[in-house]
């Protein structure tokens, strides 16, 4: 079964056409790379399955797990197990890890119908989950992203990927401050949480995590559109050449 299926996406912001045409399927289980140059739509194809409300879809379908959500709003979408960690994580002043943790896990519960969960099981699940991704156990009463290093940020979103074990995740990468301990951070644990039940998107303009996480499907995106598709090796070919040689291709043919 294919977790999302996303059929001529035609995105804009206001009145700024940006996805122009994206086709894209992840299918069960699967690890897929989408790549791509700043400003080509990666973030804003990662929104748009989202339902951000500042984006409006004007042509295709977004469809999850069989079901067309094109119209759906973001909270249903979530509900539906649909996970997204963003480029710019925001910090909430004054709620701890544990507390915000436990708010979200509570609030996907109830709209399943299911009682809040008792704090022992909350305990044991956030140990566990802990434990999986390397988290040390003070992280937990910290203050959530407040005065996180780049590193920390990185640890909270996989312990949140850890404890909701979405369908699908889908990981927007950002470029910028992150070392290598902080890109292993998402390697390790994306390896760790993922397996045949979960699709992965991860938007990345590191070859070096997609030499960690091996993605079996690489997508490169340019102008709003998906450009090249291919394996683990169109990593190794854009790490080589860079973007030119098809940004330069497809220029000349247009
Ligand atoms: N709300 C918005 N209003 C106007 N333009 C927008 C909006 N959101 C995105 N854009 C524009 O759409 C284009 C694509 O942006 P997007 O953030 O999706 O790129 P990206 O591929 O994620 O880039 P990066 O690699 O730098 O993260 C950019 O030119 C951006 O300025
Ligand atoms: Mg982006």
């Amino acid at each position: 079964m294919t977790e999302l299926e996303i059929r001529n996406l035609h995105v804009r912001a206001g009145d700024k056409a940006i996805l122009r045409g994206v086709d894209l399927t992840v299918g069960k289980g699967e690890i897929h790379a989408l790549m791509g140059p700043n400003g080509s739509g990666k973030s804003t194809l990662a929104n748009a399955v989202m339902g951000h409300p500042g984006l409006e879809v004007t042509d295709g379908q977004i469809f999850f797990r069989g079901e067309d959500v094109t119209e759906a709003d973001p909270d249903e979408r979530a509900r539906m197990g649909l996970f997204m960690a963003f480029q710019y994580p925001v910090s909430v002043p004054g709620v701890t890890v544990t507390k915000y943790l436990r708010t979200v896990m509570n609030a996907h519960r109830e709209a399943r119908g299911e009682e809040p969960i008792p704090l022992r099981d909350f305990r044991q699940t956030v140990e566990a989950a802990m434990k999986l991704t390397n988290v040390p156990r003070e992280f937990s009463s910290r203050y959530l992203n407040e005065g996180f290093s780049g590193g920390e940020k990185k640890r909270m979103e996989i312990l949140q990927l850890a404890l909701q074990r979405p369908e699908l995740a889908i990981l927007d990468e950002t470029d910028s401050g992150l070392d290598i301990d902080a890109l292993r951070i998402v390697a390790n644990g994306v390896n760790a949480v993922a397996g045949p039940d979960m699709g992965v998107l991860i938007i990345t303009h590191y070859q070096r995590i997609l030499h960690l996480v091996q993605p079996s499907h690489v997508h490169v995106m340019y102008q709003g559109r998906i450009v090249r598709e291919g394996g683990p090796e169109l990593v190794d070919q854009l790490e080589a050449r860079g973007y030119g040689w098809i940004t330069e291709e497809l220029d000349e043919a247009a």
